[in-house]
């Protein structure tokens, strides 16, 4: 069975890169407060932005000169790299593209059009998922193209955040395809993050991060500021993508296992890859940034750190509660309270924090081989055609 740890190795070389920090623990003596978000999206800002297009410069990069955050070299020119890890998962991503329509749903649509064909409780899991995720990764597309990109200046994580926006909007495209697939009314599954209380409670937790870094007088440079910007990428990558996408990925998944909804099911697989692979770059850049930034890591951010991911277990566990009020397909809400935990350890320790919840195991070991594509890479045996290559495409 594969563990988390064994799911990401093979893509991810935090473990083996040398500028990589495998558990990062610096501690630095406590300084000032971090000030509400709010303030500091508004505050004075001496610092200047990571420049757009950087200026003309007769001196060349140096590799050694490259910073994830603040760097004074030229954001245009990708080599020398520095951030190999980067450039590999952003090859990596592109090797496993997809596109939605490529998943034959004939099977979801008659499955949805025969009253017999779900339960109840089965198509409230299905509407409340596609309620969360059609307006998510728009969410997740803001946050990178309006926010993360412009303060990274690191040139081969800007080129990994390109693709990852590129793949949130085939996420978005996939819910809005099974959407018109099934023939549900769009607006009320589009308007479930502003009608739906487990919904809206989660993107109201997301969207002040969101903001604090897409606001245009925002810029890093300062303590203050640089915080705001780690404690957004933690947000982003340890509790949106890499808790609060779970729930439901599961819940779809545990669906196609017992043969229903298998097209939706594939599509969520192959996002769910995706994801994982996004949450994993996050990480690494979370580790690197630390790194580079050890002043940043203080007790006081630590502490605000955890009470964030507690409070992003207990919005996701009422979400669960919501989505299945009662137990189906061999699952129940208290079993998530246990998957979450789990999942919250898992991404704690991944940025250099305790546990939160020691010793939860994993309820649904089934789902690590769902993030394994390179095993058994067609589950549901839906896809009716391999991705063509560039070569392969006719251009007239
Ligand atoms: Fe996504
Ligand atoms: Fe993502």
């Amino acid at each position: 069975m594969l563990s988390w740890d064994e799911e990401v190795k093979p893509t991810t070389p935090s473990a083996t890169h040398g500028d990589m920090p495998a558990a990062p623990v610096q501690t630095q003596p406590q300084t000032q407060p971090q000030p509400a978000l709010a303030v500091a999206a508004d505050a004075p800002l001496q610092a200047k932005a990571a420049p757009v297009i950087a200026p003309v410069s007769h001196s060349r990069v140096n590799a050694a000169d490259k910073r994830i955050i603040n760097a004074k070299t030229d954001v245009n020119q990708l080599v020398p790299f520095k951030y190999k890890w980067a450039w590999e998962k952003y090859l990596a991503t592109c090797a496993n593209h997809w596109m939605p329509q490529e998943v034959n749903m004939t099977r979801d649509i008659a499955l949805w059009k025969d009253p017999n064909g779900l339960t109840e409780d089965e198509r409230r899991i299905v509407k409340r998922n596609l309620g969360f995720f059609v307006t998510a990764d728009s969410l997740a597309a803001n946050n990178i193209v309006l926010g993360t990109y412009r303060h990274i200046t690191a040139p081969e994580c800007r080129q990994f955040l390109l693709r990852q926006a590129f793949e949130e909007a085939i996420h978005t495209h996939a819910y809005q395809y099974i959407v018109e697939s099934l023939g549900l009314d769009e607006a009320e599954i589009f308007n479930a993050y502003n009608e739906v209380a487990s919904i809206r409670e989660k993107d109201q937790f997301l969207i002040p991060f969101i903001e604090a870094i897409s606001d245009p007088h925002f810029h890093t440079g300062t303590f203050e500021t640089d915080q705001t910007l780690l404690k957004s990428l933690i947000v982003f990558a340890c509790l949106m993508e890499g808790l609060f996408f779970y729930v439901g990925f599961t819940q779809i998944l545990a669906l196609g296992r017992q043969n229903k909804m298998t097209g939706a099911a594939e599509q969520y697989q192959y996002i769910l890859r995706d994801e994982s692979m996004h949450c994993n770059f996050g990480i690494d850049l979370i580790n690197q940034l630390k790194l580079e930034n050890p002043q940043l890591w203080t007790n006081e951010f630590k502490a605000e750190i955890k009470d964030l991911f507690q409070k992003a277990v207990e919005l996701e566990y009422k979400y669960a509660e919501d989505t299945m009020p009662r137990g189906v397909l061999g699952m129940n809400a208290s079993m998530f309270k246990g998957y979450l935990r789990y999942i919250a350890n898992r991404r704690a320790t991944q940025i250099g924090l305790e546990q939160l919840f020691p010793n939860e195991e994993n309820p649904f070991p089934w789902m690590s081989e769902m993030i394994d594509l390179k095993k058994e890479r067609n589950f549901f045996e839906t896809r009716v055609i391999e991705y063509q290559s560039g070569g392969a495409l006719s251009w007239d």
